[in-house]
C-alpha cells in the first residue's frame, strides 16, 4: 500500500470508526456486531503503526489511553459550577414551582388563565460533574467541579471515555462548554468488584467513589479499562442554536454527545410529580446509579429572569429520593468495646442485598437509640443506606413482631471483662471503667502506643501486640519494655530475626521526644498537637505531674476538660506506676538540651518533604528536627516544596515530580549541615 492509499484508509476508517462508536455509545443503538467493529478497529491500528505520520491524536484508537498525567493542574471556571437545591417531598416541589411563576410574575388565580410552565425532568446520575469544552468541534478541555470555582484538567481521562466525542459531527457552535455526570454503569462497577474480591483487594464502596476514583488515576490506560461513561446535561455558549433547554440538549445529541433519552419536556408541576412517581420505582430497574430527579426551567428567557442565588439556580431544583430500604430479621445484638472502652451495640441481621452490597451488620449506636426504636432481637426491622457505607437501622415493622418477644435489656457489665459498665451524664455511650485490664482497651493502648506518630515501634504490629497480650507478656505499656528475647522465641512465626528486630526497634524508640513519648502514653482528650504544646511549656513530665490546674489552663490548646483528663491521669496510682517504669527504662520524659533552648529558626518559611531510608537518624527524627528549627513537613510535593530531604530508595513517582518541578534534593548530611 502507498502513502497516499494509506492515509486514504485511514481517514476512512477513522470516520467510519467514529460513527458506530456514536451509534453505540452516544445513541444506544449499534448498527454493526462487536466483533466487526473490533476487526475495523484492529485494521486502523495496524495501519497507523506502520505509517505512524497519520496517526492523529483523536484518532478512535487513541481511547485506549496510554498518557500519563503528572499534576491534575488546577483551572479556573469560565462560568462557575453551582449545584442545586435539593427538595425531599411534593409539597417542596409545589413550593419550587409557586416561586418560579411568583419569580416570573405568574400569578396563580386558578383560574382558566393559569400558565403552566413549561419544566424538563432528568435523571440526577450519581457520579462526578464535568465540564467540557470544545473548540471549533474540538473537545479541548475537561474540567472536573472542584469547589465550583475551580477544579482539576482532567482531559487526558475524560479522552478515553468513549460517550465523550473527541470531535464533532455536525452544525456545531463555534465554541461552547457542556457540562454531564461522568459514572460507573452497574455492571461494570459489579465485574470490578468481583474480581477484587477473587483477588483479595479492598472492594469499592460504590459506584460514585469509583468514578471519582477512576477520573484521579494519573495512567489513563488504567483509566480507560474502568469503562467509565458520561451523560451531558447542560450546555453554555454564547450562540446555541435554541432559546430553551430541552431542545438545545438534542441538538447536541446530533453533534456527537450522549444525552438521557428518558429526560422528559413536562407542562405545570403535575406532570413533573407523575415523572417522580414513576421513577421512583422504575430506577431500579436502571444499568446506572440515579439518586434524584432534577427539575429545570426550559425556556432560557424564563432561566435568565429567574436568576441565581449564591449557590444555585432558582430556575432548577434536585428531587432527592428516599434512601433505599428493606426490611430484615434482628437475629442478635452484640456489643463492641473501643480502645476508650466506649461500648457500641452492633444489630446482627440475616444478611440481605441493599444499595449494591450484602447487609450483614448495622450499629445501632447506643442504648438510647435501643431504647427508641425499641428493637428486640427476632423483630423484623428496616434499614436503610444513605450514602454511607455503614447502614443503619430505622424502625421496626411492628406487625411482624412475634408474641412474647422480650424488650432489649441493655448490657450492664462489659462483654470483655465483666465489669459494671458506667454513663457519664451527658453522654449517649455507656463505657467500661476498667482501663487497665480490659482487653480491648488495653489492646488499643498498646497499638497507639507504638504507632507511628507515637513511640514507632514499627517492627511491633497489632498482631505480635496480640500475641504477647494473650501470652500474659505485656499487661501494659510499660511491660514492653521489659521483654526478653528469648520470651519471644516460643510465639508462633517469631522467628530469630523478627525477635531480633523487636527488641531492637523497642531499644531505638528510648529515643523518642518527650513530646511524642506525651502523646504515646495516651492521655484522654491530649493529641499529636496538644502534646507538642505541653510540652514545650512545661518542658518535663515532672513539672506536668505537679501542674496546678491553673497552670495547666495557661497552656494554648489546654482547656478545663483536657486539664480535668491530665490531673485525673497522673492521679491514678496504677498510671503513677507505669509512668515511673518507662522513666527507669530510660524514655525521654523531658525536652532535650537542644530543644530546651528552643531550637531555631534556621528553617523558618521552608517546606520540607522527607522520602526514602536514612542511615544518621530515623525519618521522624528528621521531621522532629524540621520542626524544632522552624521548618513545615508535608506528604507531598508540589511548587510550594522547597526542598526534598532525600534518602536511599526515593520513590521513583517522587524524584519524577521533584525533577519536573525544578524542587531541589538535598542528602542527609546536605541537610544537617544546613542547621549547624
Ligand atoms: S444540572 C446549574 N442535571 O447534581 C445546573 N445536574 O447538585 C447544573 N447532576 O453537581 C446541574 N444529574 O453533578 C444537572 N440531569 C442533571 C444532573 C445533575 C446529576 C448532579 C451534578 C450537580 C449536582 C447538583
Amino acid at each position: 500500500m502507498t502513502a497516499s492509499e494509506a492515509h486514504h484508509k485511514i481517514k476512512q476508517l477513522s470516520k467510519e470508526l467514529d460513527e458506530h462508536n456514536y451509534k453505540y455509545y452516544a445513541l444506544d443503538n449499534p448498527t454493526i456486531s462487536d466483533y466487526q467493529f473490533d476487526k475495523m478497529l484492529e485494521e486502523l491500528i495496524a495501519l497507523e503503526k506502520q505509517f505512524p505520520e497519520f496517526l492523529s491524536e483523536d484518532s478512535p484508537s487513541q481511547r485506549v489511553g496510554g498518557q500519563i498525567t503528572k499534576e491534575f493542574k488546577s483551572v479556573k471556571h469560565q462560568y462557575p459550577m453551582l449545584s442545586l437545591s435539593n427538595s425531599y417531598n411534593e409539597e417542596d416541589l409545589i413550593d419550587f414551582d409557586r416561586k418560579v411563576r411568583e419569580g416570573l410574575g405568574i400569578t396563580s388565580s386558578g383560574g382558566l388563565f393559569d400558565f403552566a410552565i413549561e419544566y424538563v425532568c432528568e435523571l440526577k446520575f450519581d457520579g462526578l460533574s464535568i465540564s467540557l469544552i470544545y473548540e471549533k468541534g474540538k473537545l479541548v478541555q475537561a474540567i472536573t467541579r472542584g469547589d465550583g470555582v475551580q477544579g482539576d484538567d482532567v482531559t487526558t481521562n475524560a479522552k478515553t471515555i468513549k460517550s465523550i466525542p473527541l470531535h464533532l459531527k455536525e452544525n456545531f457552535p463555534d465554541k461552547f462548554e457542556i457540562r454531564g455526570e461522568v459514572f460507573m454503569p452497574r455492571p461494570v462497577f459489579d465485574a470490578i468488584n468481583k474480581e477484587r474480591e477473587e483477588i483479595g483487594d479492598a472492594l469499592m464502596a460504590n459506584p460514585r467513589n469509583a468514578a471519582s476514583g477512576t477520573m484521579k488515576i494519573q495512567d489513563s490506560a488504567q483509566v480507560a479499562k474502568r469503562k467509565l461513561d458520561c451523560f451531558l446535561y447542560y450546555v453554555l455558549g454564547e450562540d446555541l442554536p435554541y432559546a430553551s433547554h430541552f431542545e438545545n440538549m438534542h441538538a447536541a445529541q446530533s453533534w456527537g454527545f450522549k444525552i438521557s433519552k428518558d429526560a422528559k419536556l413536562c407542562s405545570g408541576i403535575n406532570e413533573v410529580l407523575d415523572f417522580i412517581h414513576y421513577w421512583d420505582k422504575e430506577r431500579f430497574n436502571l444499568p446506572f446509579d440515579i439518586d434524584g430527579i432534577v427539575i429545570k426551567v426550559n425556556d432560557y428567557r424564563q432561566q435568565k429572569n429567574l436568576g441565581f442565588t449564591a449557590k444555585s439556580p432558582r430556575w432548577a431544583i434536585a428531587y432527592k429520593f428516599k434512601a433505599e430500604q428493606v426490611s430484615t430479621e434482628l437475629q442478635s445484638i452484640t456489643y463492641q468495646v473501643g480502645r476508650t472502652g466506649a461500648i457500641t451495640p452492633v444489630a446482627n441481621l440475616k444478611p440481605i442485598p441493599l444499595g449494591g452490597t450484602t447487609v450483614k451488620r448495622a450499629s445501632l449506636h447506643n442504648a438510647d437509640i435501643i431504647e427508641k426504636l425499641d428493637v428486640r432481637v427476632g423483630d423484623y426491622v428496616y434499614v436503610e443506606k444513605g450514602g454511607e457505607i455503614i447502614p443503619k437501622i430505622v424502625g421496626v415493622d411492628l406487625t411482624r413482631r412475634q408474641p412474647h418477644t422480650p424488650p432489649t435489656q441493655y448490657i450492664t457489665l462489659c462483654p470483655e471483662c465483666g465489669t459494671l459498665l458506667e454513663r457519664n451524664d451527658g453522654e449517649a455511650n455507656h463505657f467500661c471503667p476498667n482501663e487497665s485490664s480490659c482487653p480491648p482497651q488495653v489492646i488499643g493502648k498498646m497499638e497507639h502506643f507504638v504507632s507511628r506518630k507515637a513511640m514507632n515501634i514499627d517492627s511491633l504490629g497489632g498482631e505480635t501486640i496480640v500475641q504477647l497480650f494473650n501470652a500474659g507478656l505485656v499487661k501494659n505499656i510499660a511491660d514492653i519494655y521489659d521483654l526478653k528475647k528469648d520470651q519471644l522465641l516460643p510465639l508462633e512465626r517469631m522467628a530469630e530475626k523478627s525477635a531480633n528486630n523487636l527488641i531492637e526497634g523497642i531499644e531505638a524508640s528510648k529515643q523518642v521526644p518527650f513530646e511524642r513519648v506525651l502523646y504515646a502514653i495516651g492521655i484522654r482528650h491530649v493529641g499529636e498537637t496538644t502534646a507538642k504544646k505541653i510540652a514545650k511549656k512545661v518542658k518535663s513530665l515532672e513539672v506536668l505531674m505537679h501542674a496546678s490546674r491553673e497552670e495547666l489552663l495557661e497552656i494554648d490548646e489546654v482547656g478545663e476538660i483536657i486539664a480535668i483528663s491530665i490531673h485525673d491521669f497522673f492521679s491514678d496510682e496504677k498510671n503513677k506506676q507505669i509512668i515511673a517504669r518507662l522513666k527507669q527504662a530510660g524514655l525521654q520524659f523531658a525536652l532535650s538540651e537542644e530543644q530546651q533552648q528552643g531550637g531555631s529558626d534556621k528553617l523558618n518559611g521552608l517546606t520540607f518533604v522527607i522520602s526514602g531510608v536514612f542511615t544518621k537518624h530515623s525519618r521522624e527524627q528528621y521531621k522532629d528536627m524540621i520542626e524544632l528549627h522552624g521548618g513545615k513537613n508535608s506528604g507531598s510535593i508540589s511548587k510550594k516544596t522547597s526542598y526534598v530531604l532525600a534518602g536511599d530508595n526515593m520513590g521513583p513517582e517522587k524524584l519524577k515530580k521533584a525533577q519536573s518541578l525544578g524542587v531541589k534534593l538535598i542528602t542527609e548530611d546536605e541537610f544537617l549541615e544546613m542547621l549547624n
